[in-house]
Formats: C-alpha cells, sequence, structure tokens
C-alpha cells in the first residue's frame, strides 16, 4: 500500500486527489490551507495548516508514513518543502527550491535559455538596479515587465494591458526594483498562448495533452486577467490553432531545459515543467516555466491519464519514467470555472460584495466537479474570494465536452458567474483565424 502526501488545497489538487484515489494501491494524506470537502473526501486523513509551517507538515507525513509527497501549488516548492521533506527522507513529486528557480526566478529561466542555447527566449534583460533600462526600454517595441521571485500571478505588466508608455514602464521598475533582487524586461510577443504540462524526472521529458487556459475575466477575453477561468483541450491533444510542429518544439525545448537543470544544478528536476507558451510569427517562444500543475490545465488532462498516476509519480522519483508508457485517453475536455460574480473586479465594484455568499450545487451530469475555494459550512456551501468550483466536460469531440460542462455549471445556484465561451466553437475560430493573420496565411 502507497500512502501518498498530498499538499495543496484548490481544485487542481482536487484533481490531483482523484488520480491519486484512482490507484487501486493507495491511500490519500492530505495537507490543506483550508478545508477541500472533495479532498478531505478522498482523504483518510487531513491536515488544515500553514505550508510554511514544515515541521507541520512533516510531522503529519510521518504520522500517516506516507511514501511520497505530491506537491500542488508554487508557494510551498518555492520555500523549499521538498528539500524539507528529503530530509526526513520522504521523496517528492515536485522539484527542490533550487530547481523551482525555474518558476520562481524569471531572469534565471531567461539566462539558463540564453547560456545553453535553448531556442525560445524573447529579447530580453535582467536589470538589478536602474541603470540602462531606459536605453533598453527605447529598442524595444512593445515591452513586458517581470520581477524576480514569486508575485501570486500579480508582478507580471504587459503594456497596452497594464500601462502605455516607456515612462510608465520606468516608473514601474523605479517602483519594483528596490523591493525585488531584479527586474527582467522582454519584447512584448504577438500570438496565441498554449500549456504544455510535461512530466519530468530529471532526464526523461513526457508531454501530456496540449491545453489552452483563459485568463481574462470575461467573455471574448474582456476585462482583466484571472487566475484562469476555464480552459479546453481537443481529443488529438493538439490546440486547432496550432501546427503539430509547435508542440514538438515546445517540447524539444522543455528537454533542453530539463538537461540544461541538470548540468547547472547537478541535481535532477522531479515534478511537472509546465511551460506557457507563445505561438508566434517567429514560431514557438517560452513565455514562463511554472515547477507545477497547472491550474485550471490539470483538470483538462488529470481526468484523461490512463497510466496509474501513482506509478508516474514513482517513476519520476526513482528516475525511471524512460521506461513508463504514459498514456492519455484520446478525448476532448472542457473546464469552466465557477467564480463569485465580484472575482476580479476592482473592490469598490458594486458586485464585488458577492465573496462568502452561500450557493447550492445541482445535478452535474456525467460532469467532474472540482472544489475550488469553498467552505463547507453546517448550514451549507459557501465562497470565498476566490474562484469557488470548477466543472470539467469530458467527450468525444469539443462540441460534447463544452456542452457537458455548460450543462453542470447552470446547475449552480448563487451569485456566482463563468465564461460561457470557454471551449465554443466560435471561440476556436477567433483563435484560428488570430494565428493564420499573425502567421500571414
Ligand atoms: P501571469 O500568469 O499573471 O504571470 O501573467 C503572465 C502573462 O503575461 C502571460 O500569460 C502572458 O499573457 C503575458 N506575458 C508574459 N510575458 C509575455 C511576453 N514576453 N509577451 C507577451 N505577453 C507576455
Ligand atoms: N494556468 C495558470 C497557472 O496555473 O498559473
Amino acid at each position: 500500500m502507497l500512502n501518498v502526501l498530498l499538499i495543496g488545497n484548490g481544485a487542481r489538487e482536487h484533481a490531483i486527489a482523484e488520480a491519486v484515489r484512482r490507484s487501486k494501491q493507495a491511500r490519500l494524506f492530505s495537507f490543506m490551507k483550508g478545508n477541500n470537502p472533495g479532498i478531505a473526501l478522498l482523504s483518510e486523513a487531513v491536515k488544515i495548516g500553514s505550508y510554511n509551517d514544515m515541521e507541520a507538515v512533516i510531522r503529519f507525513a510521518e504520522t500517516h508514513n506516507c511514501t511520497f509527497a505530491v506537491i500542488g501549488p508554487e508557494d510551498p516548492l518555492g520555500n523549499g518543502i521538498v528539500d524539507a521533506l528529503r530530509e526526513a527522507r520522504i521523496p517528492s513529486f515536485g522539484p527542490t527550491k533550487s530547481l523551482a528557480r525555474l518558476e520562481t526566478s524569471k531572469s534565471f529561466t531567461r539566462e539558463l535559455l540564453e547560456k545553453y542555447g535553448i531556442p525560445g527566449n524573447p529579447v530580453f534583460r535582467t536589470f538589478s538596479s536602474l541603470e540602462g533600462v531606459e536605453p533598453f526600454l527605447n529598442q524595444l517595441d512593445g515591452i513586458v515587465i517581470k520581477p524576480d521571485g514569486l508575485t501570486g500571478g500579480k508582478g507580471v505588466m504587459v503594456q497596452g494591458d497594464h500601462f502605455q508608455t516607456k515612462q510608465e514602464a520606468l516608473n514601474y521598475c523605479r517602483n519594483t526594483l528596490p523591493g525585488h533582487a531584479s527586474v527582467t524586461i522582454e519584447e512584448k510577443l504577438e500570438g496565441e498562448e498554449f500549456s504544455l504540462q510535461c512530466i519530468c524526472d530529471g532526464k526523461t521529458v513526457c508531454a501530456t495533452p496540449a491545453v489552452q487556459d483563459h485568463k481574462r475575466r470575461f467573455v471574448d477575453d474582456k476585462g482583466p486577467n484571472t487566475g484562469g477561468m476555464g480552459s479546453y483541450s481537443c481529443e488529438d491533444h493538439l490546440l486547432p490553432f496550432l501546427k503539430s510542429r509547435d508542440i514538438a518544439d515546445a517540447l524539444a525545448i522543455t528537454e533542453k531545459v530539463a538537461e540544461a537543470l541538470y548540468r547547472e544544478t547537478g541535481e535532477y528536476y522531479k515534478g511537472i515543467m509546465y511551460g506557457g507558451f507563445m505561438a508566434t510569427k517567429k514560431g514557438v517562444k517560452l513565455i514562463e516555466y511554472n515547477a507545477r500543475f497547472a491550474d485550471p490545465e490539470a483538470m483538462n488532462i488529470l481526468p484523461l491519464l490512463k497510466t496509474d498516476f501513482c506509478a508516474v509519480c514513482q517513476a519520476v522519483i526513482d528516475g525511471t519514467l524512460d521506461q513508463l508508457k504514459v498514456e492519455f485517453e484520446k478525448k476532448a475536455t472542457v473546464c469552466k470555472y465557477l467564480v463569485p460574480a465580484g472575482y476580479g473586479l476592482p473592490a469598490d465594484h458594486p458586485d464585488a460584495k458577492s465573496a462568502s455568499a452561500k450557493i447550492s450545487v445541482g445535478g452535474v451530469g456525467t460532469a467532474r466537479l472540482y472544489y475550488a475555494s469553498v467552505d463547507q459550512r453546517p448550514d451549507g456551501l459557501y465562497m470565498t474570494t476566490s474562484r469557488a468550483i470548477a466543472m470539467v466536460g469530458i467527450a468525444a469531440n469539443l462540441p460534447d465536452a463544452e456542452k457537458i460542462a455548460q450543462n453542470a455549471v447552470a446547475a449552480v445556484k448563487g451569485p456566482v458567474d463563468h465564461r460561457p465561451d470557454i471551449g465554443t466553437e466560435a471561440l476556436l475560430h477567433k483563435r484560428i483565424m488570430h494565428m493564420k493573420a499573425i502567421r500571414g496565411e
């Protein structure tokens, strides 16, 4: 029997928990910072605590004789939970603090690609002081600024979205640099984004189906960026606006990065290398890597995994991924997040108060339901300020998967919102036309 420690309490971790439990030989023990009722139901035991309290995490793992740990979110990875667990002789599906720099330090990753001659970088430079910033800004047509360190998805500033002029870019660098070791300034890329989550044992890199996330809050990609409002994947594991070469290129970049990480640190990267890529006129470019499964995109791929998830984790830990056939069902998936109606709106907006409202969930048909930020109280289910529930439709083709997800969303009553356009033919058509225009076809 395997005793698996899961760290995390979001919908992504609910999907991980389900994948662990599909393995007949596994029992689940979950350390969460808030009680996710879905994860709790699948667990033998849960502990609610802070991810920073590494002693509490290790005590919980030791009490339950955990064989290995699966770490969901980036914060504990960035804080070195894998290193702490390793000292307690508990291996992890997740990288050490040093290797998690792939996500926590934008400059580390850009410089790694440059040093090892790996394609995919935009024009970029890293600055630890304001010296040279202004002339570099003047060389770029479009500007993106990324402070080093985890910024909870709020640190990246994109020209046209978050600021307009070079002077504003300079002011942002001036205000940001005192709080961060450096900022990376790079050329703004134009194209369509896609997510490629790769499983890695440090030597072998195994791609999972490509997914497209939707960061914008409202229909038609309007409104502010969010943690992700939903995502879809197709039955051929490609995306209709991409050429299969684009995904092969993204995988080749990731393979080279895994090798470079080993040469750079002498340690094997174990876990997920989740690349956010952009298909551009000049080929596939790397937006960023994350050192974990994506949220929501984990919910598109984990339910399709035919191979035993615990066997995948074990192969990653043992460094034997080359001997395991990792297979996914050839099905399409659509994930739609239900969020409080006020999610992503400025605090003074009249709708911004829907947080902590009560919701009820009716029949969701064949959809998979994953809980995110909800609070199960004696009198019912309440939302918090974050994304509440993800509904995932899985079917032979995208239109059917979309209908399943959309019908499930309609079963939730309360002051919630979602993006009805995710996974629809109209939205796909827009993506395809956009990419054709970018490629000049
Ligand atoms: P976040 O996930 O909040 O860190 O935001 C990152 C987002 O910023 C990405 O999903 C892209 O949409 C955008 N972004 C980051 N780097 C670039 C770039 N070089 N060119 C264009 N957009 C970028
Ligand atoms: N899909 C966005 C993220 O996981 O960071």
